[in-house]
């Protein structure tokens, strides 16, 4: 067992620590009283929520309760660590650069704290080279005579799946260039987990990394995208392309799903961090910038259909939205797609009704968009808007409740519209939709209810591929 302290009580922070203390001594510091008292109060069993949404997370800390505590004292907090875990916050500017200066922060504080020898593995998501700053504020304010080792150790979690991704992950990743540290880390995981998840490698190589990690997923799905249009064009089917592809090992099926493109608090911001990187060190991620470009065309491209089922003309429609998080189980609105598209809709015109199964994720909605109070609403259950009024439904998210829709309830809306901005309809209920006369709308697989022009595309050929 060893004693860890994590900076920051945060996304990453709350959970890594909750997990960290089912075999280690664990204190969570953050500044904030608030999110300190709250995590303590669940942590004695007085309190059943937190300032975080995810799920497994409450059962977690009360199952740990013995080893783990948070304050916001930063000597108890530095009283005998092993190992620091920082974990705090590096928000993009307005560049899309991370903002280094929580990060800093945290390390000042160690080194003007700290009495013992311990290594500080950074968890935040930076830009590389970043421990290596680290390192140096660190030796510039120390003031006791300590050896400080610095390294990087990402984190691959999942937001709504954190507990789970903690407790069964594919792969540990972390870096340092001290031996000893490396060491003292691999024997850190190995009370937690089996010696084959372990990844150790230099500083520089984690921290690179994560962003080719979160890149190459991000990648995946942009890849897919574009060809979802392609097969919207053609008639091909993207949801049948991604089986033919998945199937193969080498690929994998995983992040494969064409959708209105991704978002989150990751993908995006990290996506453009790395671009921009490469850019700066004159080595230029080309794929990674087309990425970019393909996610917000995907958008687009997913608005314009909704816009062009009522011939361009939205002034006076009205929409549901199901799903408003930027995925299933999240209160999580950071570059959520469905916000955008309803963002879309609303300047357009048109009146959006939005439910979430998230309560968070609708009142975070609440508090993001001032402006455009008046122009929609918040409900609380799923076909409570479902009426007469409404000319579209869209789907927002990838949850369960969204993916088999009750097709009596559907009929009654006026506009016979659905737009599936995830692609979760499978092909029978598209196919009864269709008999009642909906119209559906997706992202690479309109085909299933729409037949092929088979004529148009052999006139193509005869007429481009013969010579
Ligand atoms: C991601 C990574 O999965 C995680 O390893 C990393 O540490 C942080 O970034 P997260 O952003 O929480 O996690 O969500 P994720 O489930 O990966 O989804 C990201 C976005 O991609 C969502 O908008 C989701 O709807 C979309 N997505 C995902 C697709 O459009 N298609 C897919 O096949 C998978």
């Amino acid at each position: 067992m060893a004693n860890v302290t994590i900076f920051g009580a945060g996304y990453v922070g709350v959970p890594t620590g909750a997990h960290f203390a089912r075999t280690h001594q664990v204190t969570i510091y953050d500044p904030d009283t608030n999110k300190v008292e709250n995590i303590n109060k669940v942590i004695d069993n007085n309190a059943d929520s937190l300032h975080i949404h995810e799920k497994g997370l409450i059962e977690l800390l009360q199952e740990n309760h013995e080893n783990i505590t948070a304050t916001t004292d930063i000597k108890q907090a530095l009283e005998n660590p092993e190992i620091i875990f920082i974990a705090v916050g590096t928000p993009p500017n307005e560049k899309g650069r991370a903002n280094l200066k929580y990060v800093c922060s945290a390390a000042e504080q160690i080194a003007k704290n700290i009495k013992n020898d311990c290594v500080v593995l950074n968890k935040s998501t930076v830009p590389p080279g970043t421990a290596y700053l680290v390192q140096e504020i660190i030796n510039n304010n120390l003031k006791s005579d300590v050896k400080i080792a610095v390294g990087s150790c990402p984190e691959f979690l999942a937001e709504g799946t954190a507990v789970e991704d903690l407790r069964t992950p594919d792969r540990i990743v972390y870096g340092c260039d001290d031996k000893d540290a490396i060491e003292q880390i691999t024997e850190f995981f190995l009370f937690l987990h089996g010696r084959s998840t372990l990844a150790p490698m230099t500083t520089l190589s984690a921290e690179v990394t994560k962003y080719a990690a979160n890149a190459l997923l991000a990648t995946k799905i942009s890849f897919m995208n574009s060809l979802a249009i392609l097969c919207d064009a053609v008639g091909a089917n993207i949801r049948e392309v991604q089986e033919g592809v998945g199937k193969d090992t080498r690929v994998g099926r995983k992040f494969l799903n064409a959708s209105m493109g991704y978002g989150g608090s990751c993908f995006p911001k990290d996506t453009s961090a790395i671009a921009e990187y490469g850019q700066l060190f004159n080595s230029p991620l080309e794929i990674i910038e087309s990425t970019i470009l393909v996610n917000n065309k995907t958008t687009d491209y997913f608005s314009k259909k909704i816009s062009e089922a009522f011939g361009g003309d939205l002034v006076g429609k009205n929409f549901i939205i199901w799903g408003i998080g930027f995925k299933a189980r999240t209160d999580d609105l950071r570059e959520s797609k469905p916000v955008q598209v309803a963002r879309e809709l609303m300047d357009q015109g048109a009146y959006v009704h939005i439910y979430d199964t998230v309560r968070g994720a609708l009142e975070n909605f609440e508090n993001e968009n001032p402006s455009y109070k008046g122009k929609y609403s918040i409900y609380h259950e799923q076909y409570e808007m479902v009426n007469g009024n409404i000319d579209g439904l869209i789907i927002g998210n990838e949850h369960e409740k969204f993916r088999n829709p009750d097709v009596n309830k559907l009929d009654s809306m006026r506009g016979k519209h659905i737009f599936d901005g995830k692609n979760i309809l499978n092909n029978y209920l598209i196919k009864s939709l269709k008999s009642k006369g909906f119209n559906y709308k997706s992202v690479g697989k309109d085909t299933v209810a729409n037949p092929v022009n088979k004529t148009r595309l052999i006139d193509f050929l005869k007429h481009e591929y013969m010579d």
